[in-house]
């Protein structure tokens, strides 16, 4: 089995996660008032970039993803800042100078404090100026590129917002206290506010994202029909044994988490990115071993994860999967495994186009801090010195043995 030579193979960053120096949005706000921790000048890839680009080839990728900070190009709102528009240009530039297609994704989770003053996502006004900044970087990097991803994870960002309370803006709906989300940090750090209501404010805030990507595709299109429009979605895998009462427990959780949203905006996106992580089977569930983050480990569930997306038959990349791991014992075989289950996919004849393993490089696991290590890349945060681990060369090993040769 060889993938075609226009599969794209890679990994993926986030821009509050990994470039330091951000000071203007939520985030950063929450870090001052000492609800999440400090993110300060994480791995400094905005000045490093071109040298982890470096090693992304040297380990064989030809992509990589990565997102841009609204809050750098749109410090107030309507007003632009061209430097900052110039340097995700030279981003661009660094990464096509080496052979690697650029995934630019518009929005990961961190949001310009101008737009949280005014309300952020619960404000009717949100759709808009999401989708006034998403025209301007279709028409400021429009040319360079043949897609754009909208936003990331938007269910996950609602969710640990406004049901569980861990995240910016700390709402946090009463019924939800009695369950943990591991990735979400420690409740008496961020001291979120519990109220019932806040369901109904998580469902204002589920439909104007929705709306968001809507007008955002329509933006984008208008600048440059050729772009491709893209949303990436958390995908839990949900799988049942037999018993017919866990297939339906499967597919009610299966409606819920994953179509429930993406029914909704599946007219308007070109392709999917799938962000894997979560494997759930019901009735003779095998022990899978944890990872650092307390998931089990089942990177083979990233097959049916993309039946789940196949459904709407839209070509999906994988824009996320990958294993928080700190002595990268169990890495190797996690990539490995995993792509065993996009061939697999792949095979049967969903059309998968890329694969993104999370992270390039260790960096700041949100309400976690910056102890867990998704990196295919260690970093040193006393010296900022990078460390590739004995896993990516495993990885790279992979992308040849699983390529077409040019
Ligand atoms: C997010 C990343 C995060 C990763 C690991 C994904 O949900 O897009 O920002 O670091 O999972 O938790």
């Amino acid at each position: 089995m060889k993938f075609p030579k226009d599969f794209y193979w890679g990994a993926a960053t986030a821009s509050y996660q990994v470039e330091g120096g951000i000071e203007n949005c939520d985030w950063a706000q929450a870090a001052r008032d000492g609800r999440v921790p400090e993110c300060g000048r994480s791995c400094d890839h905005y000045n490093r970039y071109e040298q982890d680009f470096d090693l992304a080839k040297q380990l064989g990728h030809n992509a990589h993803r990565f997102s841009i900070e609204w809050a750098r190009i749109e410090p107030k709102a309507g007003e632009f800042n061209q430097r900052e528009i110039d340097h995700y240009k030279a981003v661009i530039k660094a990464l096509k100078i080496r052979g690697l297609k650029p995934y630019v994704t518009l929005w990961h989770f961190t949001l310009p404090q101008w737009f949280v003053d005014q309300g952020g996502f619960e404000n009717p006004k949100a759709p808009e100026y999401f989708a006034r900044y998403a025209g301007k970087m279709a028409a400021e990097l429009g040319e360079e590129l043949d897609g754009l991803t909208t936003m990331n994870e938007p269910m996950v960002f609602a969710g640990l917002g406004w049901l569980k309370g861990n995240w910016p803006p700390f709402k946090q709906f009463s019924l939800v206290t009695r369950f943990e989300l591991t990735n979400s940090g420690s409740r008496s750090m961020s001291r979120p506010s519990v109220k019932f209501s806040h369901y109904f404010t998580y469902r204002k805030v589920v439909n104007n994202l929705i709306k968001a990507h809507r007008l955002a595709y329509e933006a984008i299109k208008s600048e440059h029909t050729h772009l491709k429009v893209s949303l990436v979605k958390h995908i839990v895998a949900y799988d049942a044994n037999w018993n017919p009462l866990n297939k339906i427990w499967a597919s009610v959780q299966d409606n819920f988490f994953n179509h429930s949203f993406l029914r909704r905006v599946a007219d308007s996106c070109d392709e999917f990115g799938l962000n894997f992580y979560h494997y759930v089977k019901y009735g003779d569930r095998p022990a899978f071993e944890k990872s650092d983050m307390g998931w089990e480990m089942a990177p083979a569930g990233i097959y049916n994860a993309l039946k789940t997306l196949w459904k709407y038959k839209k070509p999906i990349f994988v824009s996320e999967c990958g294993l928080a791991d700190h002595d990268d014992s169990h890495r190797a075989w996690y990539i490995e495994e995993q792509i065993k289950g996009v061939i697999k996919a792949y095979e049967e004849g969903i059309e998968v186009t890329g694969h993104m393993y999370w992270s390039l490089m260790d960096n700041y696991e949100w309400a976690l801090g910056f102890e867990k290590k998704f990196g295919l890349i260690e970093i040193n945060y006393q010296t900022l010195e990078r460390k590739i681990r004995p896993s990516a060369l495993v990885y790279k090993e992979l992308i040849e043995k699983y390529s077409e040769i040019e």
